[in-house]
């Protein structure tokens, strides 16, 4: 007896035909029904691995066991408490180096987040007048913050743009940025692996590039390596960024700084804690700093999440960073298509996506707005609202991302400052109400981001909530429309 297909199943089997590779990474379903059942379990469709990864129900378990089954003491002392610490705490910082194919030349310090590695880099970094600190538009907050460090030291700082609508790094323009540096100082160029805003790769090429034009290179690798292989023999950034938690959930608390020898030895950090020193004397006021890692690392380390990150690092390898990369690879490109597709009954697109419409050098992060039949923006928020409603788990608003966000939206250095001038009474709302009237431009949008996790109905469910919006009257923000076909503001009425 032929057996009917529900339209889900018939959509699956298109999206096999489609992409025939996705049937190679089923173990990964099956992983989902053992090790994320609360996901089902709870019907809850989450789509923001960009903002975090989720924890395996093992890695949890394993690491319970751990902590249940050993004495763990502060580490580096002599007693056997703690001297399993520091045996565990080694051994991580061994397998991240290993997961990243690390050459000896590089060290792995342990820190709280990759903002807390930013930090340090941006702190000790000899910034200094006739030195330069250059990145890229598309850049979290905490690569942006590290202007403040620069220009203090009376560095140059400089943005690298991108190009639209794909919202990449606009390489002429960023040659000759890179250009006409003065090698003997102290040069830095921060990028992301993968942008947090758009999902768009960028190129690692640029790290040799750089680096052979007198730039240290910065690599903010927090949203790439979740899903990406970094082989850090074959590219060398002198420092590079990541968090845990993003790559696979657990533990939150802990990320890394990767660092080059010699890029370690040209940092200078403003002060010294606990941990960090050799010898300090309180009269000779002088204190000499612990060499390599232990310089970098305040006061004690978080001993008893680190070694989860090794059972975290063992839980990926085990599932395959190739076969995850398919995966995500797959289920955004079919989500992207579909999305792209979606037409209101006047055949007006119903979603505009905020950089690649193609998988080509792009990750699982797609970001977009939605627009009613007349092209007036949908309100992320209310879209958000609804999207809850049905046990979709999104993320809203710029994603600490303003460069990328700014470029996208068309956003101009004057509307900014006419934000900007409004001190400290700046809100998002408040912001958001500037801008409509500036242009009637947009401030925010809405990220579905895809990873280890996820399944084809994951992405199945956020199409068809999408649809659903089809010839929805206008859930507004404000009095003006956007093109979205030829991609311009249009003012009510106009
Ligand atoms: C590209 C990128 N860099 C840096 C960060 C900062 O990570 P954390 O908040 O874990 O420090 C994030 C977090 O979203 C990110 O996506």
């Amino acid at each position: 007896m032929e057996r009917t297909l529900t339209v889900e199943q018939a959509a699956y089997q298109a999206f096999l035909d489609a992409y025939p590779e996705f049937a190679a990474t089923s173990a990964v379903d099956d992983l989902r029904a053992s090790d994320y059942a609360r996901l089902d379990a709870s019907r809850q469709v989450y789509l923001d691995y960009t903002g975090g990864g989720l924890a395996a129900e093992s890695q949890i378990r394993e690491h319970a066991d751990q902590l249940c089954e050993h004495v763990f003491g502060n580490p580096h002392s002599g007693s056997l408490s703690s001297d399993a610490t520091t045996r565990l705490v080694e051994q991580t910082r061994r397998a991240v180096l290993a997961h990243f194919n690390a050459p000896p030349e590089y060290t792995a310090v342990f820190t709280l987040n990759a903002t807390a590695a930013l930090r340090l880099v941006g702190e000790a970094y000899p910034f200094a007048p006739g030195g330069r600190y250059l990145l890229t538009f598309d850049n979290h907050n905490s690569v942006n913050g590290i202007r403040e460090f620069a220009g203090a030291r009376g560095a140059r700082v400089d943005y690298a743009p991108l190009t639209v609508p794909d919202l990449r790094i606009d390489r002429p323009r960023l040659s000759a940025l890179f250009a006409g540096v003065d090698p003997a100082r102290a040069n830095l160029f921060a990028f992301p692996a993968q942008s947090n805003f758009s999902g768009v790769k960028h190129p690692l090429e640029l790290v040799d590039e750089a680096q052979a034009k007198g730039w240290d290179v910065l690599l903010d690798a927090a949203a790439f390596v979740p899903t990406g292989r970094l082989d850090l023999s074959a590219v060398r950034p002198d420092y590079v960024c990541v968090s845990f938690y993003k790559m696979f959930g657990y533990p939150t608390g802990v990320g890394c700084l990767l660092v080059r020898d010699a890029a370690l030895s040209k940092l200078r950090r403003p002060w010294f804690a606990g941990g960090t020193v050799n010898f300090a004397t309180v009269q000779g006021r002088k204190h000499i700093l612990a060499p390599g890692e232990a310089g970098f690392e305040d006061g004690t380390v978080n001993y008893l999440s680190i070694p989860a990150v090794e059972i975290g690092l063992r839980h990926l390898e085990a599932i395959g960073i190739d076969t995850i990369q398919t995966r995500v690879r797959c289920l955004t490109g079919w989500l992207l298509k579909e999305l792209l597709a979606l037409r209101h009954g006047n055949n007006r697109p119903m979603v505009r996506v905020y950089g690649p419409a193609t998988t080509t050098m792009r990750g699982g992060a797609i970001t977009l707005n939605f627009y009613d039949p007349e092209g007036h923006l949908l309100d992320y928020r209310r879209v958000e609202e609804l999207a809850t409603a049905q046990r979709i788990s999104l993320r809203t608003g710029c994603f600490c991302n303003p460069g990328a966000g700014e470029t996208a939206e068309g956003l101009t250095e004057d509307d900014m400052l006419a934000a900007a001038s409004e001190g400290t009474d700046m809100t998002l709302p408040r912001f958001r109400q500037i801008i409509q009237h500036r242009g009637g431009k947009s401030a925010g949008a809405i990220r579905a981001s895809i990873g280890l996790a996820s399944n084809f109905s994951d992405v199945y469910r956020f199409l068809t909530f999408a649809a659903e919006l089809r010839d929805q009257a206008r859930l507004t923000v404000g009095e003006v429309s956007f093109d979205i076909e030829s991609c311009r503001v249009i003012r009510d009425g106009s």
